[in-house]
């Protein structure tokens, strides 16, 4: 009889976004099974060979329950995407206590309790990995997005500090850092006014126009770029580590 290698198993937060959705893709295609948690409800087309958890990640209670659900369906894990985040986008003096906080407990807190509850699981495997979606706003940022740019920042040395003290589980932790993707935060973000204040498609363009390669990005091509960090196969030498994915915004002097 020859027998069935087993499928690796990813579980990734933020899974109905737009860059979750094709995060899901490519791991399914690489025949990887999937665990999707959101708070939004499971989306058509999701595999059925994963489990979708409907929960949210800002609330440690929540995150406990979400484990324990994991834990009925499998006893190890190979990667983690901690993916879901929200953005507050609105000057900073007028940003009250209460939004910082959601901010940062969607964004931050939910990545330090996610790889705590993870750590067992993905001990439990020879190797695993922890890829935490921060953005280009942890290293160069714009007016009106304090908090954001904040709990991305937050991310980058907690992947440090991850990596640190989990490399003697062969647990590896790096984070990647997307420009501007085509997705409906991106698209929500756009009333800032940073890039001009025409309709959404003169926007768009202007946005494009920013980056080296002339366009922006689309999700399928950080969903590639995340599932290279999780891949022991590919990533294996790599850990504590900032990839930035922006097609080459941050590359090019604002002031030329
Ligand atoms: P999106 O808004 O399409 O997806 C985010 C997903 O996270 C949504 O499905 C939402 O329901 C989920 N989510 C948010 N808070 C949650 C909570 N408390 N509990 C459970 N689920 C929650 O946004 P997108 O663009 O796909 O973003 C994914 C990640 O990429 C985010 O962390 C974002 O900050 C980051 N990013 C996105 C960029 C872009 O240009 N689109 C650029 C840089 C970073």
């Amino acid at each position: 009889m020859i027998s069935e290698k087993k499928s690796r198993i990813l579980l990734i937060t933020g899974a109905a976004g737009g860059i979750g959705k094709a995060t899901v893709k490519v791991f399914t295609e690489a025949g990887w099974q999937v665990i999707g948690v959101d708070r939004k409800p499971k989306y058509e087309g999701f595999p059925e060979n994963g489990i979708y958890i409907q929960s949210d990640i800002s609330l440690p209670e929540a995150m406990e329950e979400i484990y324990e659900k994991v834990e009925e369906f499998t006893e190890s894990l190979d990667a983690v995407v901690h993916n879901a985040g929200v953005q507050v986008a609105k000057p900073l003096i007028e940003t009250t206590a209460e939004e910082w906080d959601l901010v940062m407990a969607s964004n931050l807190r939910s990545v330090f309790l996610g790889a705590k509850l993870a750590y067992p699981l993905l001990k439990a495997k020879d190797g695993g990995a922890i890829v935490n979606v921060s953005s280009v706003h942890a290293i160069a940022t714009s007016a009106d997005i304090a908090a954001y740019a904040a709990s991305k920042g937050g991310i980058l040395a907690l992947t440090r500090a991850m990596a640190i003290e989990f490399a003697k589980d062969d647990i590896r932790v790096n984070a990647i850092l997307p420009g501007a993707v085509d997705t409906p935060m991106l698209r929500a973000g756009l009333g800032r006014g940073h890039v001009g204040d025409g309709d959404l498609m003169e926007r768009l363009e202007n946005l494009a126009r920013k980056t080296v390669n002339g366009r922006i990005g689309q999700p399928e091509e950080i969903a590639k770029a995340i599932y290279f960090l999780a891949d022991n196969t590919q990533s294996s030498f790599m850990t504590g580590q900032a990839l930035v994915v922006d097609g080459g915004a941050t590359a090019r002097l604002s002031t030329e």
